[in-house]
């Protein structure tokens, strides 16, 4: 059975072409990076805007890419929460419309659920449950996955994400959004122990790091760093704020392993393209006799393949959607 997904729940239009149950046949993403950069960031009525026509000419692509055509689609899958509201409703309403002409089941997709399924299309062996670190631009979750469809957040953020947090330290020093793959680059070469970043102690599994963005913007200030100014600096500050940052992550995220008693251990989300969280997690996770798995960086990062992934364990657990579900900014509460 073939599935269309759509994702365009911020400034990532993309589509896919699904076979069941993880067969990616055409995924074609159009991310609006580089004009967002102009303005430091996502312009919430500009991106739904551009997803418009981006929508259309990704959904245009997978079709030609995978010869498939529009009668061999049995479903129809978009992300409906969380996310911007405009861009999110730009993808529903598209899907709402192919349903109808097409005579299809909808499927509404989280878009937490999502990113975790990304970690399917490589990984066919990994099944439910395991435990899954999700840190993308809008999230830092903690997600205990109980089924394919049954998630509990066992622990967040209470402030920025982490991602949202590399890419406002990166605006300050320079470097156009979205900086987080900008500052991992640089962290590189730059030596971690050259600042002492001061890290928050959180109840439980929780995290919060507006402390660490509020004391590298003051380093910032205090030292004049700027990536075409002084870049040892730059690179300095980048490594240690990495270090703090993906090993305050990892400590939490194994001792929610521990408590929870889980022997696998998945990434996903933009941010789970960060080396230094790849390459330390996978240490941590041998030592600790736990299976790693993580998606390529091209399914870290939002897209529609992983919303087609997820549409069919939806499917299969009977979560159709009526043709009046709204998106929703905040999504449900997987507490
Ligand atoms: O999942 P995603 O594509 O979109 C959201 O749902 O937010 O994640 C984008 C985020 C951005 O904040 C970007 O800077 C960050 O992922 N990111 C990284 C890296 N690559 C992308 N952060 C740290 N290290 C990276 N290598
Ligand atoms: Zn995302």
């Amino acid at each position: 059975m073939k599935l269309l997904a759509i994702e365009s729940s911020c400034d990532d239009a993309s589509a896919a072409i699904v076979e069941q149950n993880n067969k990616i046949l055409a995924v074609k993403n159009f991310s609006q990076g580089q004009e967002l950069a102009k303005f430091g960031g996502v312009v919430p009525e500009i991106a739904s805007r551009r997803h418009v026509s981006l929508v259309f000419k990704a959904v245009k692509e997978v079709f030609e890419e995978s010869a498939t055509n529009f009668d061999e689609i049995k479903l129809i899958a978009a992300t409906f929460e969380p996310g911007l509201i405009g861009p999110l409703l730009v993808g529903l309403n598209f899907a709402k419309g192919f349903a109808i002409a097409k005579k299809v089941p909808l499927i509404a997709v989280n878009h937490l659920k999502a990113h975790v399924a990304a970690n399917y299309i490589e990984n066919p062996e990994l099944k439910p449950p395991f435990l899954c670190l999700v840190v993308s631009g809008g999230h830092t979750n903690i997600i205990d996955i109980r089924s394919f469809t049954d998630f509990r957040i066992i622990g967040q953020t209470k402030d920025d994400a982490t991602g949202e947090i590399f890419d406002k330290i990166a605006r300050r020093m320079g470097i156009p959004y979205p900086g987080g793959a900008v500052i991992d680059e640089l962290a590189e070469k730059g030596n971690y122990k050259s600042f002492n970043v001061p890290c928050p102690e959180m109840p439980g599994f929780d995290f919060s790091f507006s402390g660490i963005k509020t004391w590298a913007i003051n380093q910032i200030e205090k030292f004049s760093i700027e990536i075409n100014k002084n870049k040892k600096l730059a690179e300095d500050l980048a490594a240690s704020l990495r270090y703090t940052i993906i090993t305050y992550i990892i400590k939490n995220l194994m001792s929610a392993a521990r408590k929870y008693n889980k022997n696998k251990i998945a990434i996903a989300g933009g941010v789970a393209s960060n080396s230094l969280l790849r390459k330390n997690l996978k240490v941590a996770c041998d030592n600790a006799n736990i299976k790693f798995f993580c998606p390529s960086k091209f399914y870290c990062t939002d897209n529609a393949a992983m919303v087609g992934v997820q549409a069919f364990y939806e499917f299969e657990a009977k979560n159709i959607a009526s043709l009046n579900i709204n998106a929703r900014a905040t999504g449900e509460k997987m507490l």
